[in-house]
């Protein structure tokens, strides 16, 4: 019965969805902008990072003209899009032109660094010294960083060269990348939609050739999300690999948590040197090493959820996810063929992410005054409707869920997130995978997750069991918006996951760029 009424209701949501996008999209569409293409002088920055790397230790590149290409990229497509907030251009020319030097004498301590010379760009969550630390709050708003986060010291350690820092919403915690210090970042795919959240300023940089490298960060989706939403890759390891030292609020010795960095890339053969890097002493909880040969790989897929809370799957989605698995049923053996999944885990998937938020460490309500008080969420939010409040409404919407959706029974929560980790455990094994829709709707317009604001149920479940989890790009929809699907494995089970995104990066034809490169 009450079955009933949610498949009501949710079709009833279906169709809402469509007509309140048509009414965003008699705004939005109009608002669009194109990016520039990349310039024949700037093709470098086609290649992947591991490529560049090698290239760069052959002497056939040299650090400084890559820095400059990055440089200019950059300048061409961020008054469009808005993605960078922060820059320390001439301090990267001048360590990239000490780079060049060293090679050129012919030092060779340096060869094993992995990206020696590669510039990258991260979320201004991961801080870096010296730089913008606002976490998009405006009582923040002159706040430096004092020292580099953990992940951003590695990677300087492993040769790459921070250039710059990209917008994030404000406290992280929404499906857009907008905030009162720095405004609002675009999707180069469509000017008038978002590039998603949190990491939504890598996207957008990375789907327009302007950064190499993309370090990120996800609790509920905030590196698979924006990856969705621009056509990329978006790789979330197995939790408890990478030290989140230094990140947003984290100390890194928090222990159990959600929390993992990531990284956005426009193809896969980066993720994994470059998660090997962040993850350091840690890496051996990944298995990135380990030689899988996709022959025997089980493959199981769920369409949708049927959780109350996140709207219903869109057609060109559910049609992406087909097409994934009829490619898999002709490729794999019989006995192999992709098989549905169900777990009644799934239909509460943003209750248990509702139920493990409250563990993590961050009081958003003290950080809300960044340590000064906490809120009185309705004073709040009439203050913002008066015009009064230097928040975002979107952050106040997100607290105001935390204070007033009573918390779940914790025993409910416990158990049904045991069993269902228990049996994605032993159904996936070793040598499972599990396809999940990259949510329910693709990319929108500037302020549409205000119409569903818990429609990230389909990645943060990934949070909630610690597995790891690729973001890969299939093509786009009628509407030129990119689709995709999410591929989860069990914890552990990294190499396998990145391999069966690598074999759909060759099947479907990999990410999806915002611009053409002449
Ligand atoms: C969970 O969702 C699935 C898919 O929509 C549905 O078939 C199933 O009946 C739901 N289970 C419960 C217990 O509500
Ligand atoms: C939040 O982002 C995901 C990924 O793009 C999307 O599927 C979902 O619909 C978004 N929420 C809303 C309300 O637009």
């Amino acid at each position: 019965m009450c079955r009933i009424l949610v498949m009501v209701i949710q079709f009833f949501r279906g169709i809402a969805d469509h007509v309140l996008e048509f009414i965003f999209g008699i705004y939005w569409d109009r608002q669009r902008e194109p990016v520039p293409d990349l310039d024949r002088h700037h093709e470098c920055l086609r290649e992947s990072a591991t490529s560049l790397a090698r290239k760069i230790k052959n002497k056939e590149l040299k650090s400084e003209d890559l820095v400059r290409a990055a440089i200019e990229r950059i300048k061409q497509v961020n008054p469009i899009l808005n993605a960078v907030i922060d820059e320390r251009y001439e301090a990267a020319l001048a360590e990239a032109r000490e780079i060049d030097e060293r090679l050129d004498m012919g030092i060779t301590d340096y060869c094993d660094k992995p990206f020696l010379g590669v510039p990258f760009t991260t979320k201004e969550a991961s801080p870096v010294k010296g730089m913008s630390l606002t976490f998009g709050l405006w009582s923040r708003r002159n706040m430096r960083a004092s020292e580099d986060s953990k992940a951003v010291a590695r990677l300087r350690a492993a040769g790459a060269i921070p250039l710059a820092l990209t917008n994030i919403p404000e406290l992280l915690i929404w499906n857009e990348t907008r905030n009162p210090v720095y405004g609002t970042t675009k999707n180069p795919h469509h000017t008038g939609r978002s590039p998603g959240g949190s990491s939504g300023g890598e996207a957008a940089l990375m789907a327009t050739y302007a950064t190499p490298i993309s370090l990120c960060s996800d609790v509920a989706g905030s590196t698979r999300i924006p990856s969705f939403n621009c056509g990329l890759f978006g790789y979330h390891p197995t939790a408890g690999a990478t030290n989140l030292r230094g990140l947003f609020y984290r100390k890194g010795d928090e222990g159990n948590t959600m929390f993992c960095l990531g990284f956005i890339s426009k193809t896969m053969e980066d993720m994994a040197p470059l998660m090997k890097v962040v993850a350091g002493d840690k890496q051996n909880l990944l298995n990135l090493d380990r030689q899988v040969d996709l022959k025997g790989v089980k493959i199981f897929y769920v369409e949708e959820f049927g959780d109350f809370w996140i709207s219903p799957v869109r057609s060109d989605l559910k049609n992406a996810m087909k097409d994934v698995i009829l490619n898999m049923e002709k490729r794999w053996p019989t006995e192999n063929s992709p098989e549905t999944y169900y777990h009644e885990g799934f239909n509460h998937s943003v209750n248990l992410w509702r139920y493990w938020m409250e563990k993590e460490p961050e009081d958003y309500f003290s950080l809300y005054n960044n340590g000064d008080g906490k809120p009185f969420i309705a004073f709040e939010l009439v203050k913002k409707l008066l015009g009064f409040s230097r928040h975002n409404l979107n952050l106040i919407i997100r607290l105001a869920g935390l204070r007033f959706w009573p918390s779940p029974n914790p025993e409910w929560a416990e158990t049904l997130t045991r069993e269902l980790k228990n049996d994605i455990s032993k159904t996936l094994g070793d040598n499972g995978v599990l396809l999940l829709p990259s949510g329910p709707i693709p990319c929108p317009y500037h302020y549409f997750p205000y119409t569903g604001p818990y429609n990230f149920g389909y990645w943060s479940i990934v949070n909630v069991l610690k597995c790891p989890a690729v973001q890969v790009p299939l093509g786009v929809n009628s509407k030129g918006l990119p689709l995709g699907i999410q591929v989860m494995a069990a914890p552990g089970n990294d190499a396998l996951c990145i391999e069966v995104a690598k074999y759909l990066e060759q099947e479907f034809g990999g990410a999806i760029m915002a611009c053409k490169a002449k």
